[in-house]
This record gives C-alpha cells, structure tokens and sequence, in this order.
C-alpha cells in the first residue's frame, strides 16, 4: 500500500480551485486520498484529478475516477452494452460497517480498471420496519440484466435488522436502469414447500422435534451430519435458508441463484422464474456438509459448469474451493483450492465473491474475492486475480501487478 502511494502521489495533478457553490464532495478515508472539504465558508478545495490507471494492483487500494477508494465489497458485475457494472456493499468506518447503513454501491468502467462513481443503487430505508431498514445485514448484492422484461434485478443475502443471522432471507429488487435507482420489491425464502431434484426418500420423512428451528450458523454448530438432522426437510415449508448468494444466467437465458442454506452447510441452486424475480421451483442441493460459502460460477466455451468456493470461517479467509460439472444440475467433481503458490492457503488473504467473464476475450476469467476487514469495514480491500487453465482445472496465482 505504501509503495502505490509513493508512486502514485507525485503524478496526481493537484488543483487549488476557488468554489462558492456546493459540490459533489465525498468522505474518504484520511491516507488514501487527498481531503475534500465541503463548507461554505471555505472557498478554497483541494482536489485531487485520479491517476488513470491501466493495471490491476490486487490488495491495494483501489481509487474510483474521482479519487476516493472503490466501497463495494462482496460484489459483483454486470456487463451491459459495452459497459461493466460493479456493484457492492458500502460500508462505513468501524464495525458499523458490518451492518448495510447505506445500501448498494454502484462503478461502471469501460476497461475494468478505472471505475466512475454512479452512486448508491439501492439505498436502505428509513423506515424502521421496512426489511431494509437502515442497520439491517444486507450482503453479495448481484445484478442481472433480463432481457425479456427489459428490467435489471438486484438479488442479494438479507438479515432483518438486530436479528443476527437468523432470517436466512433472498432479497430482489430492481431498476429500469442498471446503475438504479432500485427499488426494492421483496424479501423471502428460497423454494417453500418444494423438494430439490435430488431429494431423497429420508428427508421426506417427518423430522424429529429434537432438531432445532435453528442453529448458529458456523461450522461446528451442527451436533451432527445435515442430512441426519433433515435440515432440508425441516425447513420444507417455511422456505430454505439462503445466505451467501451469486448470480449466473446460462447462454439460453436461463438465471440461477447460488446459496449456501441448510445452516450454511450445503449448497442449493435454485432457477430462477423466466422474469428472474422469484424461485421457478426447480433445485438441486451439492457439497451437502461441504460448507461452501462465496459461491460464484461461470461457464467456459466448451461448456463446463464450474464453481469456486470457499470454506465458512466468517471474516477470517481459508483455502478456496473449486468444482466441475457438465451440467448444472450436477454432478459437481471437486478439483480443490484453485489458488497456487505462498498463501494460497489464505486464498491471498481473501475470499471468492464473482467470477467475472473479461467481454470479447475467449475464456478469460477473472476471481475477484474481498479481503475483509471486519474491524474497519470500509478497508476492506479486493483481490483481483486472472484464472488459468491446466488440464481443464481452473487456477490463479498471486500477482502484485498484471494487466488483461
Ligand atoms: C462470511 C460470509 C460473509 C459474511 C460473514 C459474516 O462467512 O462470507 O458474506 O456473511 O461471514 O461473518
């Protein structure tokens, strides 16, 4: 970080203006950037012009057009006519910054490297008893575009404000326009009273009243295997939980939603209704105990399914996941932590939030992962890193600098 801003300070071209009217003036984190102070009685501004940049610098801060460090964390992208899209939660300073006190942050870019400031997309509400009422957990947010409807939808992981991580909620909202506003529409969960296409007979069997409405969500809160609990089975007709989501529409227009459920112990896929705003009904349930968190697939032109993952140890990073399938609906093959090399381990200190397919270059991938910080949401910090293919298993290695 320090090495970035000793590059980067003497190229950026300081303007001392004099400015009476109020301006487009941000809050940024003192260090990264040059103060911008807003105030009638100054009339002097310091502004900073952004250094254009033409390289991705995975860890380091990563300022936005206007200079101020890019809040969108446990994002995603959209590309829509020539343009990408990321969009993410904004955090605020502090643990604060754990909980949605904003809302969706919204980039566009027209190379990946730069990205212009459009705002906040979806913003939490005011009203205490709206779903995303200010201080709710809003998490992952995803955008996809449907083409049928002309509507941009916004899915995201939901946690009603001062429950913790009980609710397991799916929320949608959507915009006429991919960079919003949004409007929110609902919030529920997955695929009520519905069984996967790969149910099996026991979990239609009545569940023991020994097993527990809920549990605490970690890795070593389940006293024992999910399906000897019947997690699915229990949860059959009040909906499937659903926290760390993704997005991935197919080449026939066909959109699913990725979500670890069952206590996070097993992921679901679910299709998503042709308008992409409900559940179709139909899905499957994989890795069941697996504990993937971050899921994020993508499709290569020789039309494998994969899917990088990580493992669930909330903020702490762990050793990605990565997994291969000829079909959706599975099976999935496990091919193991796609990150090579020191600190692999850690996922370089990260952890998967998207894949992003790199438009008009043939199966050019990129894992885009957050390095959180829960302490000081706001620094949290992304890891951007080109895949590479060996014997049809995806990998990538770390890389202080590269370009596409
Ligand atoms: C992580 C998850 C994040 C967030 C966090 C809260 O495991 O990937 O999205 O939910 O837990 O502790």
């Amino acid at each position: 970080m320090k090495s970035f801003f000793k590059s980067s300070i003497p190229v950026a071209f300081l303007l001392l203006v004099a400015i009476q009217s109020p301006a487009k003036v941000k809050i940024v984190m003192s260090g990264n950037s040059i103060a911008k102070k807003d105030s009638t009685n100054e009339s002097l501004k310091l502004i900073s012009q952004a250094k254009r940049l033409s390289s991705f610098l995975p860890g380091q801060i990563w300022n936005d057009t206007d200079g101020v460090p890019v809040n969108a964390h446990g994002g995603g992208i959209l590309y829509h006519e020539g343009s990408y899209y990321w969009y993410g939660e904004h955090k605020v300073a502090g643990t604060l910054g754990n909980t949605a006190q904003v809302g969706v942050h919204v980039y566009s870019s027209k190379d990946l490297y730069n990205w212009n400031d459009e705002g906040i997309a979806l913003k939490v509400s005011d009203d205490p008893k709206s779903d995303i009422a200010k201080g709710c957990v809003l998490e992952r947010p995803k955008v996809i575009y449907n083409q049928k409807t002309n509507k941009f939808v916004m899915w995201f992981h939901l946690e009603l404000k001062d429950q913790g991580y009980n609710a397991a909620l799916s929320g949608v909202a959507v915009s006429d326009y991919p960079a919003g506003p949004f409007t929110f529409i609902r919030s529920f969960r997955p695929n009520t009273g519905c069984w996967p296409v790969n149910v099996q007979k026991f979990h239609k069997r009545p569940v023991s009243d020994t097993i527990k409405s809920a549990y605490c969500g970690g890795k070593d809160c389940l006293p024992a295997h999910p399906d000897t609990l019947n997690l699915l089975g229990r949860d059959f007709k009040k909906g499937q939980m659903a926290r760390d989501m993704n997005l991935f529409v197919d080449d026939d227009g066909k959109a699913y939603h990725i979500y670890s459920s069952e206590e996070n112990s097993t992921l679901h896929i679910s299709q998503l209704s042709d308008d992409y705003l409900s559940f179709s009904g139909k899905y499957g349930r994989f890795f069941s105990n697996r504990y993937m968190e971050g899921a994020a697939m993508f499709k290569t032109t020789k039309g494998k399914y994969y899917l990088i993952a990580s493992d669930c140890t909330g903020w702490d990073p762990n050793a990605a996941r990565s997994a291969v399938a000829e079909s959706i609906w599975g099976p999935w093959k496990e091919l193991g932590n796609p990150a090579i090399g020191k600190d692999s381990a850690s996922t370089f200190h990260s952890q998967s939030t998207y894949i992003l397919s790199v438009s008009g270059k043939k199966d050019s991938f990129i894992f885009m992962g957050d390095r959180w910080d829960p302490n000081n949401a706001i620094d949290g910090r992304y890891v951007w890193l080109p895949f590479e293919f060996k014997g049809g298993k995806p990998y990538f290695k770390w890389a202080d600098e590269w370009k596409l």
